[in-house]
């Protein structure tokens, strides 16, 4: 039985003082044994503070990104996934449809980073997701198959094993138009299929988020989808309210 996980992708906003405030919220409002595994991504100049004070809570951190090079050295700007486990990361989103759109991150460097974050004991999270466009025009699993034939290229079935995929369609993202529990359960079925191609066991085990404006209203009805294995969310997870909601429904 897969445990569910809720990500907070904190996206690039806050700062010390309104993230002190949102991680002391956050404490006081999610259970000590919470039911789903739970993590926050906050912007990576505040992992450490985030780390420090989440120290003891069940609620781990992750970073929104992080360099593919294998070895530290001249990539100005970088950060390495030995420095992100060094700081006390145990997730890696990589991927994200903001990054590939904005940053360039091809699916191929995508992979790459998630073989890094899986050589230094990180937990990539690998989005996945197509535009309006792309769904518009009837070729949303053909993307996915895409974006995931990269990884499949670069990583070993035993790798996979240490994995998440969130499925974020892009149209969904910051919107306030949730992709329905059904279109959502779709996709999601669609990128259990393609790792049963390659293990059947991977396939059972690995956690699919679902992201795209989920809300504490919406939660409940996407999480109860046999393929949706938790979520992947934006704008709710920095009302630490809203979050904790969030939380209680994917128990
Ligand atoms: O990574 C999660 C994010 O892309 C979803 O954003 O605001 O639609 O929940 P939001």
């Amino acid at each position: 039985m897969r445990s569910n996980l809720v990500a907070g992708n904190w996206k690039m906003c806050g700062d010390s003082a309104s993230i002190g405030k949102l991680v002391a919220n956050l404490k006081a409002l999610l259970p000590a044994e919470p039911g789903v595994d739970i993590a926050v991504f906050p912007p990576s100049v505040y992992i450490v503070q985030v780390v420090g004070g989440l120290a003891g809570s069940p609620v781990g951190v992750g970073a929104q990104n992080v360099c593919e090079q294998p070895k530290d050295g001249a990539f100005t700007g970088e950060v390495s996934a030995a420095m992100l486990a060094d700081a006390g990361c145990r997730y890696v989103i990589v991927g994200h449809s903001e990054r590939r759109a904005m940053y360039e991150d091809s699916s191929e460097r995508v992979a790459q980073k998630a073989s890094q974050a899986l050589v230094q004991g990180l937990t990539p999270i690998i989005c996945v997701g197509e535009t309006e466009a792309q769904r518009d025009d009837g070729s949303t699993l053909q993307v996915i198959a895409g974006q995931l034939d990269a990884v499949f290229a670069v990583l070993s079935a035993e790798a996979m094993r240490g994995i998440v995929v969130a499925y974020e369609p892009v149209w969904a993202i910051g919107t306030g138009k949730t992709a329905t529990p059904s279109q959502a359960q779709e996709v999601h079925a669609f990128i259990r299929a393609l790792f049963a191609k390659k293990d059947e066991l991977l396939a059972k085990g690995l956690r699919i988020l679902y992201g795209g404006s989920v809300k504490a209203a919406n939660a409940g009805e996407l999480f109860a989808q046999a393929d949706i294995d938790g979520g992947l969310v934006g704008g709710a997870s920095l009302d630490a309210q809203e979050f904790s909601a969030i939380c209680r429904a994917a128990e």
